[in-house]
């Protein structure tokens, strides 16, 4: 049709009151070109003594009403499993530079009650210590993310706590962990040396504690098959120095290098914005500042390629999520706040960004599991409810350890606002374990839905199932009221005349099989 036709076409539609049919998005994967495991560490979660992130939402002890094994609550517990939680990262955070794991261990009636000065200066019972965060993580069939002490801790504390972790002998340390009720080594899948040291673990320079962390991992000597991966901790939004001098001063003596960045719906930290009730504009500033980690996992990867290029050391991002204005009437140093759909769409932006950067993203930790910014379940005394934040994880199961395949995205418009723009579609695939390819896509436009054409050259897609989270209101969310408010529903097509289309709503998460 040439170009006056289409005119006339189209203002004939326009007088008819019409809506134009925009030509549909084109995804195109590339099944031919496998790229990295995505390595299902990325989907790892954190547990941090703050607030009621782990009083009150996953522990209540067990003499609790509350019904619970071995002091875990069971509905939380059962929740997490349920969404396949890889690794959970503890005890910080911020509380990790000031947590001494002696005050942890032996009969909890005796440990020593500390002030919890980071997080609201309330009192820290240690009732969960090392043997209560091992009974957790065995319970979510998860892999155990340690964090020590660099703040306040010595060199000594740190090696003796590897040493009890991990030790197999009938050294003193190993025979008190038997005594205190576990007779083989803990496995530790990664162990942090600091968190944040350029802010709450020391306010130091890259420098500094480049030598301080050469200095303490020389002596923790775990045994080969209990050995952690260990970890250095390292910068933050767009500083990238922290990358560059730690790979390249600590690349023999490290796994991998951590990397922390919340999403601000505003970008300022005295005014964050609301979790709820707030205008498009901030939603789509929240989107755009949550795209922003591709441009840091990009900065900070190019950082390490110059030390590191055969990406031996890992980009691990173990800090991530919204970050919110607290909610009124809430301690503000427990940063609990609500999470609406437009949590989900952040989760699933993200996952699109590790999966892309898996080849050097290989293990993350969203801030926080239950009841802290930006959490998969809130609880009120026996209640709990999932976040959509939740059915975001949830969904993207399949990706966990699938191998990253290429597409191409053809004719993405842009979503934009006031100045602000972003690709409406954000997509990522992979083949899975079970053999088949999978497809996420999140429509970023809260006003409009978006026409998507699959196709897998060299396949005769027949149809694509799966699921898809929306909902009517930019800010929907669960509460104990309502709390199936946002939830996945059911998402298929199949095939007419070769091609699979489909329409994915305004502010949207879907994720299919395609078949
Ligand atoms: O996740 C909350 C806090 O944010 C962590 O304790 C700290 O590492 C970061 O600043």
């Amino acid at each position: 049709m040439n170009y006056l036709k289409r005119s006339v076409l189209a203002l004939s539609l326009l007088a008819a009151g019409s809506v134009f049919a925009a030509e549909p998005v084109g995804v195109s994967i590339d099944t031919s070109k496998p790229g990295p495991v995505i390595n299902k560490d990325i989907y790892g979660q954190f547990a941090e003594h703050l607030g009621s992130g782990i009083y009150g939402g996953l522990w209540v002890g067990p003499n609790s009403k509350i019904p619970n094994t071995k002091g875990w609550r069971n509905d939380v517990v059962g929740a997490l499993k349920a969404m396949h939680v890889p690794l959970v990262r503890w005890p910080g955070g911020c509380f990790a530079d000031e947590y001494h794991w002696k005050d942890g261990i032996g009969a909890r009636d005796k440990r020593p009650v500390k002030v919890n000065t980071n997080w609201g200066g309330v009192e820290e019972s240690n009732a969960v210590g090392t043997h209560e965060f091992f009974d957790l993580v065995e319970m979510l069939g998860a892999d155990a993310y340690v964090n020590g002490n660099l703040g306040t801790g010595s060199v000594q504390e740190m090696s003796e706590w590897i040493e009890y972790l991990t030790s197999d002998s009938k050294s003193t340390l190993a025979n008190l962990r038997r005594k205190n009720g576990r007779d083989k080594p803990f496995k530790v899948a990664y162990f942090a040396i600091g968190n944040e040291a350029w802010g709450c673990g020391g306010n130091m320079t890259p420098e500094h504690y480049a030598s301080l962390y050469r200095n303490v991992e020389t002596f923790l000597r775990a045994p080969a098959p209990y050995r952690p991966r260990m970890i250095a901790s390292g910068g933050n939004d767009n500083d990238t120095s922290w990358s560059d001098v730690l790979s390249k001063q600590l690349k023999r003596q490290t796994d991998g290098i951590s990397f922390h960045y919340y999403t601000i719906p505003t970008g300022k930290w005295e005014v964050k914005g609301a979790a709820t009730g707030f205008a498009e504009q901030e939603w789509i500033s929240t989107l755009a500042n949550t795209l922003r980690m591709d441009e840091h996992m990009k900065r900070n990867s190019a950082a390490m390629d110059q030390h590191d290029p055969e990406k031996k050391l890992g980009l691990f991002v173990d800090e991530w999520g919204t970050w919110y204005d607290v909610e009124k009437g809430t301690n503000a140093g427990f940063l609990f706040q609500q999470n609406t759909l437009r949590d989900a769409l952040v989760a699933a932006l993200n996952f699109n960004i590790f999966h892309a950067h898996a080849d050097r993203v290989r293990m993350t930790n969203i801030a926080q599991m239950v009841n802290v910014l930006q959490a998969m379940i809130i609880t009120d005394k026996d209640k709990m409810l999932l976040t959509p934040t939740y059915h975001a994880f949830e969904m993207y199961v399949p990706f966990q350890n699938a191998t990253f395949l290429p597409l191409t995205l053809s004719n993405n418009r842009q979503y934009a606002l006031d100045g602000a723009s972003i690709p409406e579609i954000s997509a990522t695939a992979a083949r899975a374990s079970d053999g088949k390819v999978y497809l996420a896509l999140v429509n970023t436009n809260p006003r409009q839905a978006a026409d998507v054409a699959i196709t897998v050259p060299g396949q005769t897609v027949k149809a694509v199932r799966g699921r898809v989270l929306t909902a009517a209101a930019m800010d929907a969310h669960n509460t104990f009221a309502a709390p199936q408010a946002v939830k996945p529903a059911p998402f298929s097509a199949t095939a007419v005349d070769g091609k699979v289309s489909v329409q994915i709503p305004a502010k949207a998460v879907v994720v299919v099989a395609v078949e």
